[in-house]
């Protein structure tokens, strides 16, 4: 899988070392709180386990299953919400977690969709920020690292599903990208 990439962008150990961080500051602001993560699967599944492991508080954990991708390396603006059932959020404290911002789509389709349902309050938290203009304006309040427009992939990041399981975030070959003629 190495070989398909351009070249590794975060190293495990730089990464697990920023959630060290991240999870001290959510621990501090949340210390009189009850939190209830809802995670926005499949791509954070590697940054959910890791971040929530290093928060000594109780919290709630549900999960949400979006697609906006179709497979292709941009996004279609459609968000489709992948289960049936919505995570009970009325009167909670929410925290999003979710893999990268990028287009801003889904993020701004999934805090839209929550709000509706009456939470104490609703903030987002990503492993990763593209620096970028977005389609949609998204407020994240903890973001691991911000990025350059480069697409990337491992540490629960996908590229037509594959390479989740690369243990860190890595810039993927440009001609693996385009799509065959
Ligand atoms: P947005 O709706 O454009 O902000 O995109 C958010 C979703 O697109 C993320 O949750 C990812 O699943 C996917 N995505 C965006 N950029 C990348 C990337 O560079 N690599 C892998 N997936 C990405
Ligand atoms: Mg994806």
């Amino acid at each position: 899988m190495q070989d398909d990439l351009d070249r590794i962008l975060i190293h495990e150990t730089t990464i697990l070392s920023r959630l060290d961080q991240l999870a001290a500051q959510i621990s501090a602001d949340y210390r009189e709180r009850e939190l209830t993560v809802i995670a926005v699967l499949n791509g954070s599944l590697m940054f959910m386990a890791d971040l929530l492991r290093r928060i000594p508080r109780p919290l709630k954990l549900d999960c949400l299953s979006v697609a906006s991708y179709h497979g292709k390396a941009e996004t279609s603006g459609e968000v489709i919400f992948k289960q049936i059932a919505m995570p009970d959020v009325m009167g909670r404290h929410i925290l999003i977690l979710d893999d990268i911002l990028d287009s801003g789509h889904t993020l701004a389709a999934i805090r839209d969709k929550l709000e509706t349902a009456k939470p104490l309050s609703v903030r987002v938290c990503v492993l990763l920020s593209k620096k970028k203009t977005r389609a949609r304006a998204v407020h994240a309040d903890y973001v691991g690292f911000e990025i350059e427009d480069e697409f990337v992939v491992g540490y629960g990041l996908d590229f037509m599903e594959r390479y989740r399981n690369l243990p860190y975030i890595g810039v993927l070959r440009n001609d693996l990208i385009k799509e065959p003629a």
